[in-house]
């Protein structure tokens, strides 16, 4: 059976851990070529254990700080190198930073949003030109955040920097067109991963209250974000762009 990435480039961040593990491993069984990057060292050798082991291209670089401009241009350009192009920029890396409004340090939120914002500027301003040449896709990760107020651990600095994700990713759509490149975001609720677990047993009320609430009945797991990022990182979603796609249960439709 054919994979629904067969043959694709896809750039992925931040695949030392989480979701962005998840999305390497799914995105080579399903026929794409990766490579990844990460800030940690160890977390990125494993996943690439990982995906040669079950058969699949792929490599990857750490430490690289996506924070850090240069250092994301550079990643951008050795790893394209690596399999010649770019189909896919999967933006999932970030590193969110919480605390009340007026407990926050200018450094902090500086920190917030250059770590979760301008790392995505920093790698889609340098692969464009790749995405010109192949007509690909940019595939941002939001979050629910990003679009309204949560109850549980003040977010504002997090949520500010996702909106700009998701507006960004709107942008990048109408900038894209002409050039056949599509842009999109996947915006996950509360998903269970080694940055999120510690809150599944240490959770406050708001936090319990939140979770309980929503429809589908469980928190979020890795592969349901990244099962949407496939479908619309894939050809079967030629014609959708600019859309932020909530993976999250249900949980916002409540209001
Ligand atoms: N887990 C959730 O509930 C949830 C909800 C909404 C959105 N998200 C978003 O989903 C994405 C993945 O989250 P996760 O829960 O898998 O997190 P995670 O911490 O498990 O994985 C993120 C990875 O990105 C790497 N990273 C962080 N900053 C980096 C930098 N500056 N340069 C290079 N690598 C860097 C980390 O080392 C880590 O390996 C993030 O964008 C996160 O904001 C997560």
């Amino acid at each position: 059976m054919a994979g629904r990435l067969d043959g694709k480039i896809a750039l992925i961040t931040g695949i030392g851990s989480g979701m962005g593990r998840e999305a390497a491993l799914r995105f080579l069984r399903e026929g794409a070529k990766v490579v990844g990057c990460d800030i940690k060292e160890e977390g990125i050798a494993e996943t690439v254990r990982l995906g040669r082991e079950a058969g699949g291209e792929i490599d990857g670089f750490a430490p690289v700080n996506l924070s850090d401009a240069a250092a994301a241009e550079k990643w951008v350009e050795d790893a394209a190198a690596v399999f010649g192009g770019v189909d896919i920029l999967y933006n999932n890396a970030s590193h969110p930073v919480f605390g009340p409004i007026d407990e926050m340090p200018v450094e902090t939120w500086d920190y917030g949003i250059a770590n979760e914002l301008n790392l995505v500027f920093y790698t889609t301003r340098t692969a464009w030109k790749y995405l010109k040449r192949s007509g690909g896709v940019v595939v941002n990760i939001g979050s629910i955040a990003g679009t309204r107020g949560v109850e549980f651990m003040p977010q504002n600095v997090h949520g500010t920097a996702k909106a700009g994700v998701i507006n960004l990713t709107q942008q990048l759509a109408v900038e894209g067109a002409p050039h056949k490149i599509r842009a999109v975001a996947v915006s996950p609720g509360f998903i269970v991963t080694p940055a999120t677990a510690w809150l599944v047993d240490n959770g406050d009320d708001a936090f319990k209250s939140n979770i309980a609430r929503i429809p589908l009945g469980r928190p979020g797991a890795p592969e349901d974000v990244v099962s949407a990022a496939v479908f619309l990182a894939s050809d079967e979603a030629a014609w959708i762009t600019g859309v932020n796609l909530v993976v999250d249960g249900g949980g916002t439709v409540l209001g």
